[in-house]
């Protein structure tokens, strides 16, 4: 992005071990992979059998991995961009845990909605129906990439709990503002709260999705606990992290990122390998995880989305509206 940040291929080689035995096609051999019996275990001080969050979810079969090579959890987890906790890749995993809580958790849905509501993530999370496991490519805007299975609920189940009106058009979503207790926003890296937005079709497209957790636990907070938006066809900051407010608006709301840096970054952030981003190519991506040498593949249209999502942009010069 804006700010270059140590090379990933200084990652340690110990982080990049392979996981590619989570291939798994059923909630049972996926919970088995984790290390978890039948009788319910504790991880990470979460037990994945607890009311907390929805767990356990279960597989979407839509959204199974398929052919798609799942990155390990530890590399998912401390790779990671939230500048609210520093800006080197491996800063959010320490920065966001030291004391910095993402429990309890109050989220606000307003603007024009005829069911304004201000709740608990944990509500939240049972009004929606609860939560389903969705494995989704991940693709950086600085040409990076990975395979999450995420869990969490669809983001039009959210919209329609929240019954928008005729006249609303976009959806805001707003990051936590604490600069008392999160480092970064002492600074100004950012315009700070991180905020990002969809068009209300957008939000409604079945990949839309709100992720609550990673390989079937609670996120963490370095992948934006308790909550954060997943739309695997744009670049990965569309993404924002630990929500704390969705707001119905008439009009196009500015993100962060395209009020950082405007000629780079635009609001639709489209995955598109013939669009290159002014400093560097986008036609391909380095696969997280797969090694120094190996590890480059081809980038695809809307990041392999096209079939669900195309139809959003008929019309739209993609060249132009990036
Ligand atoms: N959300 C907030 N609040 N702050 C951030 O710095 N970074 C974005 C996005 N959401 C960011 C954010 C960027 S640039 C990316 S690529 C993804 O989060 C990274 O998500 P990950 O760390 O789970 O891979």
């Amino acid at each position: 992005m804006l700010i270059r940040s140590k090379k990933d291929w200084e990652l340690p080689e110990s982080v990049v071990t392979a996981e590619d035995r989570y291939r798994r096609r059923n909630r049972r051999d996926f919970l088995k992979h984790l290390g978890v019996g039948t009788a319910g275990a504790l991880l990470g001080g979460h037990s994945l059998f607890g009311a907390s969050g929805g767990f356990p979810s279960s597989a979407n079969p839509a959204y199974l991995p398929g052919d798609l090579k799942v990155t390990p959890y530890d590399l998912i987890t401390s790779y990671n961009n939230f500048y609210e906790f520093g800006l080197g890749k491996d800063e959010p995993k320490v920065n966001a845990n030291m004391g910095w809580m993402s429990e309890p958790w109050t989220v606000e849905i307003g603007g024009q909605v005829r069911n304004p509501l201000k709740l608990d993530v944990n509500e939240l999370i049972k009004k929606v129906g609860g939560i389903e496991q969705r494995v989704y490519r991940h693709r950086c805007v600085e040409a990076w990439s990975m395979v999450v299975p995420w869990d969490g609920f669809a983001l039009s189940k959210l919209v329609a709990l929240a019954d928008p009106k005729p006249e609303a058009k976009f959806l805001q979503m707003t990051t936590f503002f604490d600069p008392k207790n999160v480092p970064g926003q002492r600074t100004n890296n950012l315009d700070w709260p991180y905020l990002e937005g969809l068009r209300l079709d957008e939000a409604n497209n079945e990949l839309s999705f709100i992720a609550t957790g990673i390989y079937g636990r609670p996120i963490p907070n370095q992948n934006g606990a308790p909550l954060r938006l997943v739309v695997p066809w744009k670049y990965g900051f569309k993404g924002v992290k630990s929500i704390v407010k969705f707001d119905f608006t008439t009009r196009q709301p500015r993100n962060t990122w395209q009020v950082m840096a405007p000629q780079e970054y635009g609001f639709y952030a489209n995955v598109n390998p013939k669009v290159d981003h002014p400093r560097w190519s986008q036609a391909t991506e380095r696969v997280i995880g797969s090694g120094f040498f190996a590890g480059k593949q081809d980038t695809l249209m809307f990041n392999g989305y096209e079939k669900q999502v195309a139809s959003l942009y008929g019309g739209l010069d993609l060249r132009r509206n990036y």
